[in-house]
């Protein structure tokens, strides 16, 4: 089987790379030439635990290969997958530019039977209008090519993207014929051995799905950030509390962590988008927009619990960050709270010294000159006033508090994930500020 991929960005490289693994034959196209160039030589545009090796291996058995052609990859496939990018327009909506530009150039060029995937998250519709894009370029073309458009999103996290798509909990695909179905089946059988299922539906129930999966855990963690700021009126716990609503089955202990509010690539983008669709239709999606507004707040509790304890004098005092990825185990600064809250100390001005073990490189980018960039967590640690835990990377679990304590300023420690027990700190001669913890909260600080 000939697969084509178009798009190498998050989810076309992975599942171009994780494709080609069971054996299938997976060409992933791109339009940007240096990027292509750098794949052919090895070298990956994104971090992912894995990924590396997966490409690697299949780039030199022949199964998996790179091109910026389009036009010449398609003839002979059986199937293409879209998975460039919907970045939000202005208005949270998806912009489908890139979808229907790569649809219209698939209509230009297919020569046989051909069945043409989003795996994008799109909006639901977008397949009608792929398949409008695609039979006007064949009409255009005067050919009456058969061919069929389905939907398959992905639920793949950044972090542990190779091994979702190796063993999915599930995979959705949405088709309107026999035959689409036919090709998707054989295509992920490899993948469902485990006894997950496949489950097929129509096309605009599974752009849906991808959407109503994504808000439904955006509204998880926005309801945790919530009662954690209230347990911290109250004097509740809100980690006690996680774990004695998370033994009920029908709630689950899994997405239940409060934090300083969720990031990346589709939570904010998704819950944005799945408002702007009610709005098109008519249908305020009025618990979503509280799970955004909720959100925003959220990155914001650290800066506030910071300038509460300093009592809102920051000035020339200085901050050490530890993690700057919008989660552990990816390079991904998207729509990551450590830069709101680095905005925030810099503009209360503040001095920042910053650490992550991947993502530097990437937050560089972002936040130049005006941060001091630490070579690990004791260098970010010299010399600060605070310590803000951003981001939880396992080397962060467990550190030197000792050593921390004779290099830095003043020992405070504000925990935005929950990952240190307070009460060691305490006796460590540490102020720890948590989230969501009554007793270590801003005015009732154990000492
Ligand atoms: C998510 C979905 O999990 C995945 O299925 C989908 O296809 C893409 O979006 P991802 O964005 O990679 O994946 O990250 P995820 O691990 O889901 O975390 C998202 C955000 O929620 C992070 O900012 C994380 O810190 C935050 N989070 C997660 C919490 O604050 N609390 C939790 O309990 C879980």
């Amino acid at each position: 089987m000939k697969v084509i991929v178009v798009g190498t960005g998050y989810v076309g490289l992975v599942t171009g790379a994780c494709l080609a693994e069971v054996g299938t034959n997976v060409v992933c196209v791109d339009v940007n030439e240096a990027k292509i160039k750098d794949l052919q030589n090895g070298i990956l545009p994104i971090y992912e635990p894995g990924l590396e090796e997966v490409v690697h291996r299949n780039f030199q058995n022949g199964r998996l290969s790179f091109s910026t052609d389009l036009a010449s990859v398609i003839p002979g496939a059986e199937l293409a997958f879209i998975a460039v990018g919907t970045p939000p327009g202005e208005d949270g909506s998806a912009d489908l530019k890139y979808v229907l530009q790569v649809a219209k150039e698939i209509g230009a060029s297919m020569t046989n039977y051909l069945v043409v995937v989003t795996k994008s998250t799109v909006p639901v519709g977008t397949a009608v209008k792929v398949n409008r894009a695609i039979k006007q370029a064949l009409q255009e073309r005067d050919q009456l090519l058969d061919y069929d458009v389905a939907s398959n999103p992905e639920f793949l996290k950044e972090g542990a993207a190779v091994a979702d798509f190796m063993k999915p909990d599930r995979i959705v695909v949405g088709v309107n014929t026999e035959k689409a179905q036919q090709v998707l089946e054989n295509l992920y059988h490899p993948f469902v051995l485990n006894g997950r299922p496949i489950v097929f539906m129509d096309i605009a129930s599974a752009e849906m799905t991808k959407y109503a999966a994504n808000a439904m855990l955006a509204t998880k963690i926005s309801f945790m950030n919530d009662i954690a700021n209230l347990c911290e009126l109250t004097g509740a716990d809100v980690n006690k509390v996680r774990k004695g609503i998370g033994s009920d089955p029908r709630i689950g202990d899994r997405f239940i962590y409060p934090g300083i509010g969720y990031g990346g690539s589709c939570f904010p983008k998704d819950v944005k988008a799945l408002v702007r669709t009610g709005k098109e239709y008519g249908h305020a999606m009025r618990i979503l927009e509280s799970v955004e507004a909720v959100n925003e707040d959220q990155k914001k509790v650290m800066f506030n619990k910071i300038d509460r304890h300093f009592e809102s004098d920051l000035q020339g005092k200085t901050f050490a960050i530890w993690g700057l990825s919008f989660k552990p185990n990816t390079d991904d600064m998207r729509e990551a709270p450590s830069i709101v809250l680095i905005e925030a100390l810099l503009n209360a001005g503040a001095k920042v010294r910053v650490f992550d073990p991947v993502a530097m490189h990437e937050a560089k980018k972002e936040l130049g000159e005006r941060v001091t960039w630490g070579t690990d967590l004791y260098d970010a640690a010299n010399g600060a006033d605070g310590i803000v835990l951003v981001t939880e990377w396992n080397e962060f679990r467990l550190p030197d508090w000792n050593r921390i304590k004779d290099s830095v300023k003043a020992a405070v420690v504000f925990d935005g994930r929950n990952i240190y027990d307070d009460v060691t700190l305490q006796k460590k001669g540490f102020i720890y500020y948590g989230i969501g913890l009554a007793r270590t909260n801003s005015t009732t600080v154990l000492v």
